[in-house]
Parts: structure tokens; sequence; C-alpha cells
């Protein structure tokens, strides 16, 4: 299937149209400056290095329900650092009845971390109330992306804190008649939510889809920009796949300080779920590249807001 160019400005559907109402800076929220993503296997290294992390991302849905051991273990988590909730479940491009169930559930774990906002994938994880088991990409349309704005804001009303939403990669594009930037434009202007922009998934998606990442960046509204992700894949047979198993490449770094540079970023995770180093060295200074990243965009550290 042919993939449409995701650069701004060259879509023939209808532009986007700004909407009145709320809309989320993201200096309004505190700087957590640079972190780790928490993943178990590497849970004695974390706590063995309470300084050298500004701030941990956990995966939500390993907390829900929030009851005893679980509750037990976000609490020990938080005592330490400040932690946001990064979800996996939320398919807020998916056709699921509403489920203030799963929201309730949500919110309870942004309650007890007093997390800043909460943030989620731009994409649908289910269709007919069946679970993918994988991201799929939606079609990038005017239509769909008010449906998806729709949906949410309805979560980040129901939650009560920002909403992120997150790019992932795709195998192939729906097409439509936006291009991908105006697509995630339209739905955060209409969700009145924010970005975390994987810079990772930027870089896959321009190598295996042949397209300029810088280009990408500009074209997407960077002043929606909160957080970043930056990860390592792994080149298979030309294409990059997304597997957060190898060092983050250079060329993602590059795209990092060319955002951090035009975007108001509160804060950079570096995301790790395989492949563990033996040395827990090496991701301590993907944290770091990612602290002078944010230093250099302007002294913004000054701000750090660190418990
Ligand atoms: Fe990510």
């Amino acid at each position: 299937m042919a993939v449409p160019s995701p650069q701004g400005g060259t879509a023939t559907g209808p532009g986007v149209q700004r909407p009145e109402g709320h809309v989320l800076n993201p200096n309004d929220l505190p700087f957590l400056g640079a972190g780790l993503g928490y993943r178990s296997p590497i849970h004695d290294q974390i706590t063995a290095h309470v300084d050298d992390l500004d701030w941990l991302e956990l995966f939500t849905d390993q907390f829900l329900p929030l009851t005893g051991e679980r509750r037990e273990r976000l609490g020990r988590l938080s005592a330490g650092w400040r932690c946001v909730p990064h979800g996996l479940e939320l398919s807020v491009g998916g056709d699921a009845r509403e489920d203030d169930g799963y929201l309730d559930q949500v919110a309870k774990v942004v309650a007890a971390l007093d997390a800043p906002w909460f943030s989620d994938h731009l994409c649908f994880s289910d269709a007919g109330g069946v679970r993918l088991g994988h991201f799929a990409p939606l079609p990038w349309t005017r239509e769909a992306a008010l449906r998806v704005a729709e949906r949410a804001r309805r979560a980040q009303d129901h939650v009560g804190r920002p909403l992120l939403l997150e790019n992932i990669t795709y195998e192939f594009s729906l097409g439509g008649d936006l291009t991908e930037a105006q697509f995630i434009e339209t739905v955060v202007d209409n969700a009145g939510c924010g970005l975390l922009l994987d810079v990772t998934n930027v870089h896959t998606n321009a190598v295996n889809h042949g397209f300029d990442a810088v280009a990408f960046l500009d074209a997407i509204p960077l002043e929606r920009v909160v957080q970043l992700h930056v990860a390592g894949g792994r080149r298979v047979d030309g294409r990059l796949l997304d597997s957060h198993d190898s060092p983050v490449p250079e060329e993602v770094w590059e795209l990092v300080d060319h955002v951090t540079a035009r975007a108001p970023v509160r804060g950079i995770l570096v995301e790790r779920d395989d492949l563990f180093p033996a040395d827990f060295g090496e991701l301590l200074g993907e944290v770091g590249r990612a602290r002078s990243a944010l230093a250099g965009a302007g002294g913004v550290t000054a701000g750090r807001d660190r418990r």
C-alpha cells in the first residue's frame, strides 16, 4: 500500500482548523528532566541509582487494579522518584464502548502518583471488542481525527490530568485526506491534549517509509510536545524494527536536539525493554545524554521538579 507523505503542507484534503477552548500549554506543567522506563528486570539497578534518574515512567496497566501488592509497589517507587504512568490499553482510536471502569482505574494510579500527566498511544488496539495485541494505525482523515479527539478529550476529563498521546510506528499507512502531521495536529487541537513525541518512532517511520524526519518534526505542532521517548531498535532486511533492545542511535539524538531547540519539552524518557546491558552505566549514559539535550535547549533544568 502506498504511503502518503506524512509531512505537512502537501495534503489535498481540508486543512487543520484550530478549535476554540482549552489549549494545553506544556509550560504550565512541571519540568521533570531525564528519566528511564521502569522495568522489573532492572529494578535493583534503578533503586541503586536514585540520584542519577530524575523520574520514572511506569506501565499503567501493570498496576491495575491498584490494590494490594501493586499499590504497595507503586508507593515504594513513587517515594523515590516522580513517576508518570504510560498506558498501553486505552485504544483511543478504537471502537470499544465507553469504558469508565478502565478510566476509573487509570485515574486511581494517576492520583496515587500525583502524576503531572498520563499518556497512551495514538492508535487503536481493539476492534469489535477484541484486543488486537498490537498498536494499529488510524486512517489519516479529518473524520477519524475528530472521533479520536472526542475520545481523548473524554479520557482526559475523566482522569482529570493532561493526557499525552504518543505517535506510533506503522508497517503500512491507511492514507486519508490529511497528512500524518495534520492528523496529529487535528487530534491534539480538538482534544486539548498534549503530545508524547517518540523520536525513535519518527526516525523508524522515516527510514522505513522514505520521508524526511526533520520535515515531519517541523510539520507537527511542536508547541504541544510535553515529553519525548527515545529508544534503540535494530535493522532487519533493510527495515528498522522498533524493538527497544539496543542503544539509542546517534541519528535519533540529533532529532532530539532539533526538537528540544523548538519545543517546550518537560521530560525525556529512555525506553529499554529487552537485552538490558550488563553495565547499567550504559543506560545511565543515555539518561545523561537526554539531560544534556534538555540543558542545551535553554537552561530549562533550572525549573526541575524533583522529589
Ligand atoms: Fe515510545
